[in-house]
C-alpha cells in the first residue's frame, strides 16, 4: 500500500499574520541579528566555523565567568546539557544530592536515576529557596559525590539566594556541583570560577535570547579532567564530553553541528558582550521590577516572596475561581500575547528574559493580563496601566 502525501499548508498559513509576542517562560523573542544568523547554513567544518566556535567559547567564558577552555555547545535542548552533566559525573555506585525546588530541579533526579546513581532529594520549605544550613546538615549526614542545584527554578519563580554558599559548602566536602542557569544566565550575577562550580549548564532560548535547540555547557578544567580519566563507559555517544571536545576544542568532526543554530548563538552572545553583563543584568532587574510592582499595584499577588523572587520568571497567584488555561487562551486570542501556565501551582508565569525586557513588551503583557483578569470577573486597578 502506498501512502499519499497529506494535504499541506504553507507555514505562513498556519502562523498568525502578526507574530505572537512570546512573554512566557521561553522561548523568548530573538533580536533581528539572531534571526538573520539563524537562516545562514554554512559548512560545519573548517573556516569560518572554527572561528565562530572559538569566539563562542571566549564569549561563553565571559558569560559563565570562567577561565576554563572546556565550553561546549550541544545540539539539543537545555535538558540535553543537563544530561551531559549528569552522565559525566554519575554512574552506578555514585551518590547525588538533588536540591529539588520544582520541575526542573527534579529533572536532575530523573536523569540521575536513569544512569543508576544513588539519588537523595532535599526539598525546601514551601515557596522558599534552599538554606545553606539545611544543605550543610544533609552533607554532614551522608557522603555524596555530586550535588545538583538550579540558580533559578522556572516552574515557581524562586531563586536560590544562597547558591554561592551552597556550592562552596559542597566543595569543602569534595562534592562536585552541577548548576543549572537555564533561565538565569546573563539576567543576574553568576561567577562559575569564583564560586568554584564544576559544571554549569544553560539553554539558548531564555536569557540569551537565541534559538531553542542549541545549548551550552561549561566544565571546569578539573571536572573535565575527571571525565577524561574516568574508566566507566559514557552511556551516550552524542553527549560524551570527550567527543564534544573534538569539535569544540580541536575543530574535528564529532557530529554535524546545528550550523544555523550555532550562528544564531554566536550573534546572541555577541549582542550580550556588546551590551555588557552589568548593563544587561540592570535591564533585567529594572524591567522585572516594573512588571512586578505594576502587577501588585493592580491588586495581584506574586507567588515568590520578594527576597527570593526571580527576576527572569515571575509567577502570579491566580485569584480565586480563575482557570489558568482559559485565561492564557483568552490572552493569546485577544491580545496575541503568550504567557505560561504552571506545573501544579495555581499561578500564571511571565518571562523577563532577554528581549522580553523591553518597555513596550512589558506594557503589552501587563495590559493583556490586567484586562483578561477583569474579563473573567476579577476586580483590579487598571488605571495603573496609564502611568506606564
Ligand atoms: C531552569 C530550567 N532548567 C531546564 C530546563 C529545560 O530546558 P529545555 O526545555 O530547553 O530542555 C528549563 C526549561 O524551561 C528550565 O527553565
Amino acid at each position: 500500500m502506498k501512502i499519499s502525501p497529506p494535504v499541506t499548508k504553507k507555514l505562513s498559513d498556519i502562523l498568525p499574520t502578526e507574530p505572537t509576542l512570546l512573554m512566557g517562560a521561553g522561548p523568548v523573542p530573538i533580536p533581528e541579528e539572531v534571526a538573520k544568523a539563524n537562516s545562514l547554513v554554512i559548512s560545519h567544518l573548517g573556516e569560518p566555523m572554527n572561528t565562530i566556535v572559538k569566539k563562542i567559547q571566549e564569549m561563553g567564558q565571559y558569560l559563565f565567568q570562567t577561565k576554563s577552555s572546556k565550553i561546549f555547545g550541544i545540539s539539543g535542548p537545555s535538558s540535553s546539557a543537563m544530561e551531559m552533566a549528569v552522565t559525566s559525573f554519575l554512574y552506578p555506585g555514585r551518590k547525588v544530592l538533588i536540591l529539588n525546588l520544582g520541575t526542573f530541579s527534579n529533572r536532575f533526579a530523573e536523569l540521575a536515576r536513569g544512569v543508576g546513581a544513588d539519588v537523595v532529594e532535599l526539598f525546601p520549605a514551601p515557596a522558599s529557596p534552599f538554606r545553606a544550613s539545611d544543605v550543610a546538615a544533609a552533607l554532614k549526614k551522608e557522603r555524596f559525590d555530586v550535588l545538583t542545584i538550579v540558580q533559578g527554578e522556572t516552574s515557581c519563580g524562586i531563586k536560590n539566594t544562597e547558591l554561592e554558599q551552597i556550592v562552596k559548602l559542597a566543595k569543602s566536602k569534595n562534592v562536585k556541583t552541577i548548576v543549572d542557569t537555564v533561565c538565569t544566565l546573563s539576567t543576574m550575577p553568576f561567577f562559575m570560577d569564583e564560586w568554584g562550580i564544576d559544571i554549569t549548564v544553560t539553554g539558548g532560548q531564555k536569557g540569551l535570547s537565541s534559538v531553542a535547540g542549541v545549548s551550552l555547557i561549561a566544565f571546569s578544567e578539573e571536572s573535565y579532567a575527571f571525565v577524561q580519566n574516568r574508566e566507566t563507559l559514557m552511556p551516550h555517544w552524542c553527549l560524551d564530553p570527550r567527543r564534544a571536545n573534538k569539535f569544540w576544542c580541536n575543530h574535528e568532526y564529532h557530529y554535524t553541528a546545528p550550523v544555523n543554530g550555532v550562528n544564531a548563538l554566536y550573534e546572541a552572545l555577541r549582542l550580550i558582550c556588546e551590551e555588557t553583563l552589568e548593563k544587561r543584568q540592570e535591564r533585567h532587574a529594572s524591567s522585572s521590577k516594573l512588571l512586578q510592582t505594576s502587577l501588585e499595584k493592580m491588586g495581584l499577588t506574586l507567588y515568590a516572596p520578594a527576597d527570593c523572587r526571580l527576576n527572569s520568571v515571575v509567577a502570579i497567584n491566580n485569584p480565586e475561581g480563575i482557570n489558568s488555561k482559559e485565561l492564557i487562551t483568552y490572552i493569546k486570542d485577544t491580545f496575541n500575547v503568550e504567557i505560561s501556565g504552571a506545573f501544579g501551582l495555581n499561578v500564571i508565569r511571565v518571562g523577563q528574559m532577554g528581549e522580553q525586557c523591553r518597555p513596550q513588551n512589558v506594557k503589552r503583557v501587563l495590559e493583556a493580563i490586567g484586562k483578561a483578569y477583569v474579563h473573567f470577573g476579577v476586580k483590579l486597578e487598571l488605571q495603573v496601566l496609564e502611568s506606564l
